[in-house]
């Protein structure tokens, strides 16, 4: 058995958490145990009424069938040049993967970041969307914190998603784009406006999914009572942060749709 292996069954045993990081000669990695992956009964329950793509249910997998599926998924993805990071340790009940670096979340959400750098990151992670989409691949969780930045390149983490094979892929790569803007709207700590319309056009650009526009539109108009809603002010006070910043999404995209006329 070589020593990383020895030491990673060690970490498993004795660690509670599900996913945690130890120190090997010097070199961060991640210990990943296999766990199920389920949809929640409530995003059933929303799907059946709102049939957005954002919605749609991941399938469930058992322990064994998660933990073969990211793991394979992330050793196709290496094969085809996208920058995953790689599984150093494989067993029936774990894997451990290389450290690919600092969340991309954390890195956007510095109160300090300028504009320029903002975008900077933004540009590489759209143009590694793009690369991935353009494989005929999609991610699956696409969330800013499934996102990593190292040696000046983004990682992507995080592949533990599946849907039915009756889904298309261009309707999973909307998802990954929608959860993608979506998770810009967490973001609290910045000094400047998040340009959505250029993150949007950049996409668009590099991916050629341009239908995707008239499907971020028609996504946004579905919401519109609902944003008339929340724009009345005894609602509007109420809310958290999460909710006013998703109405911001929802209004710039209904506005794309008058800026296109
Ligand atoms: N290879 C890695 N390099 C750097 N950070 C990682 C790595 N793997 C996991 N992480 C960190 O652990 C977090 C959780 O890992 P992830 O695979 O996304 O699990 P989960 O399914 O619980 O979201 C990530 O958001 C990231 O911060
Ligand atoms: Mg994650």
């Amino acid at each position: 058995m070589n020593s990383i292996l020895l030491l990673a069954q060690k970490e498993f045993e004795n660690s509670k958490s599900d996913i945690f990081p130890f120190i090997f000669e010097g070199h961060q990695y991640w210990l990943k145990k296999a766990r199920e992956t389920k949809p929640d009964i409530l995003q059933y329950f929303f799907y059946k009424f709102f049939p957005f793509e954002l919605l749609i249910p991941p399938s469930r997998k058992n322990k064994d069938e998660a933990l073969k599926f990211e793991s394979t998924k992330l050793g196709e993805l290496h094969k085809l040049g996208i920058n995953v990071p790689n599984i150093v340790v494989k067993t029936d009940k774990y894997f451990v993967l290389e450290d690919s670096g600092l969340s991309i979340n954390t890195i956007l959400k510095d109160k300090n970041i300028s504009s320029d750098d903002f975008y900077f990151y933004v540009d590489l992670v759209i143009q590694e969307l793009a690369k991935i989409h353009g494989f005929g691949c999609f991610h699956g969780g696409t969330q800013l914190r499934n996102l990593t930045f190292k040696d000046n390149k983004i990682f992507f983490i995080d592949f533990e998603e599946s849907f039915d094979k009756d889904v298309d892929i261009k309707t999973l790569q909307y998802r990954d784009f929608l959860l993608f803007l979506l998770s810009f709207t967490k973001i609290k700590e910045l000094t400047f406006r998040i340009d959505y319309e250029r993150i949007i056009n950049r996409y668009l650009e590099l991916s050629k999914n341009f239908q995707f526009k008239t499907k971020l539109i028609a996504f946004s108009k579905k919401l519109s009572f609902f944003l008339c809603l929340f724009k009345k002010d005894f609602i509007k006070n109420r809310v958290g942060s999460d909710v006013k910043y998703f109405f911001e999404l929802i209004e710039i995209l209904i506005s794309m749709e008058k800026n296109a006329k």
